[in-house]
Order: C-alpha cells, then sequence, then structure tokens
C-alpha cells in the first residue's frame, strides 16, 4: 500500500510516517530528510540546496523527483510507500504518477492533515531530535523521560533544524499555501483523499490514519 502524507510545516508528517514505519512495517520516503542528509554530506545535490532549505523555499523539481525514483528503484515493491513531504507541487504530482507507473505501484491514499497553522509555529520552533539516532522531541509536548537523555537510544546529543525559525516556517507555509495545498484536486479527482484532524493528540491522529487504511 503506498499512501501520501500532505500537510502544511509541522503538520505531523513526519511522526505519523515513524509510527507507520514501526507499527506497519511501511517504508518513509521523506523528501526533507533525503535533502537534509545531502547537505550534511556536502553532495551536489546538497551543495545546491543548503541555501534554498534555510531561506524555507522549495528546492526544484528536477532533483527531489529524482530523490524518490532512487528511493523506489532501491526498495521492494511489496513494501508499502509513505510519501512524506513529496509531491510538494503540481509538476511533482505528475512525476509520481509516472515514478508510480514505472515502479509498477498504485498509490492508495492521499492523508491530508488539517491543522491550524498558527499553533504549527510553536510545534515547529520548539521542535528538537536526538543527534545521534533521530527521535523527535517537543520543549512542550514531548520531553525525553529523564531530562537530557534520549528515551529511544540513551544519547545526550539534541539537534534542532536551521530553518525552524519563525520568520523561515512562516515563509514555509506560504509556499505550501501556494504551491502545495493547490495539488489536492489532482487526487481528489481519483477519490483517494481522506482528510485527518491533525490537531488531535498525536495517538488519536495514528488511529485515524490507520482507519483510513483499513478502508
Ligand atoms: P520537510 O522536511 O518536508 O519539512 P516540512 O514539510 O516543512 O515539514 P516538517 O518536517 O517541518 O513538519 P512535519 O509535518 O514532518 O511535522 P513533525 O512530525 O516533525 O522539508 C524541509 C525543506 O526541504 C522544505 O522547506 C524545502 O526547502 C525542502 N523540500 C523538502 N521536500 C521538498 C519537495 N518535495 N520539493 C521541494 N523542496 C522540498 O511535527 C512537528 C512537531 O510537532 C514535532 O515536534 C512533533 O513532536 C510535534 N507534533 C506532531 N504531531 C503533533 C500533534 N498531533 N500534537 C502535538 N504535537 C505534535
Ligand atoms: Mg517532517
Amino acid at each position: 500500500m503506498d499512501i501520501i502524507l500532505l500537510g502544511p510545516p509541522g503538520a505531523g508528517k513526519g511522526t505519523q510516517a515513524n509510527l507507520l514505519v514501526e507499527n506497519h512495517g511501511m517504508r518513509q520516503l521523506s523528501t526533507g530528510d533525503m535533502l537534509r542528509a545531502a547537505v550534511k554530506a556536502e553532495t551536489p545535490v546538497g551543495l545546491q540546496a543548503k541555501a534554498v532549505m534555510e531561506r524555507g523555499e522549495l528546492v526544484s523539481d528536477e532533483i527531489v523527483s529524482a530523490l524518490i525514483d532512487a528511493e523506489l528503484t532501491a526498495m521492494g515493491e511489496d513494501v508499502g510507500a509513505i510519501f512524506d513531504g513529496y509531491p510538494r507541487t503540481e509538476a511533482q504530482a505528475v512525476a509520481l504518477d509516472d515514478l508510480l507507473a514505472r515502479h509498477g505501484r498504485k498509490l492508495d491514499h492521499v492523508i491530508e492533515l488539517a491543522v491550524d497553522e498558527e499553533a504549527l509555529v510553536e510545534r515547529i520552533t520548539g521542535r528538537f531530535t536526538c543527534a545521534d539516532c533521530g527521535e523527535g522531541y517537543h520543549d512542550r509536548f514531548k520531553q525525553p523521560a529523564k531530562e537530557g537523555t534520549c528515551d529511544k537510544c540513551g544519547s545526550t546529543s539534541f539537534k534542532r533544524r536551521p530553518d525552524d525559525n519563525e520568520e523561515t516556517v512562516r515563509t514555509r507555509m506560504a509556499e505550501y499555501r501556494a504551491k502545495t495545498a493547490p495539488i489536492l484536486p489532482h487526487y481528489e479527482k481519483a477519490g483517494i483523499v481522506n482528510r485527518v484532524d491533525g490537531m488531535a493528540e498525536i495517538g488519536n491522529v495514528t488511529t485515524a490514519i490507520e482507519k483510513v487504511l483499513r478502508g
């Protein structure tokens, strides 16, 4: 089963994708994570993407679609894909249709996480992750059980994303409204869009998504 998690920055795409990976053995394909890895490794793609991401603007359609193509080539057809943060433009939605056909895959659901944008600024600016295993935390909503120690791997080193400041978040939201939200009709035509309340508690959002997946 292949699904898209669609929603503005901070809607909970990564949080929910991680839970689906744990509970259903699906594979998370996050173009944001792929780009951050490329920036860290200083690959040609990373060098091109770094400043664009720091401004909160979108990286080129060609770059992100090539990243997804490479991931789909590497993974088995029987493993379900969770597209997290892709597609983000009409051109990417068209490219994904083509990629799915070429890789013999079919999109089952687009899950739109419906959220209140103002609350998202607090969610994003409070977010941090374990520098070693990547487990996600939040200053207010999800502190490690033991202060300063990762629940999952015991590391004491944490990091914050350079694009998680208020100014950049506002640009990322404007990009979502202008370029990403308009791709919804592409999928509404196919009758596969499901709206889930992304303002509910994390566990309740997961329950609502799982209900959609069960059909
Ligand atoms: P990307 O990494 O995709 O970032 P984003 O879309 O801005 O979304 P986020 O990762 O910030 O939020 P999320 O929805 O995953 O929320 P999370 O689960 O972390 O993209 C970054 C950049 O890369 C882009 O700006 C662009 O430059 C580039 N890029 C990436 N893909 C691209 C593409 N396809 N085309 C072009 N450019 C691309 O949750 C946020 C916080 O809230 C966490 O702390 C979490 O614990 C908390 N939280 C989550 N759910 C809840 C809840 N229900 N209640 C309370 N707290 C919650
Ligand atoms: Mg994310």
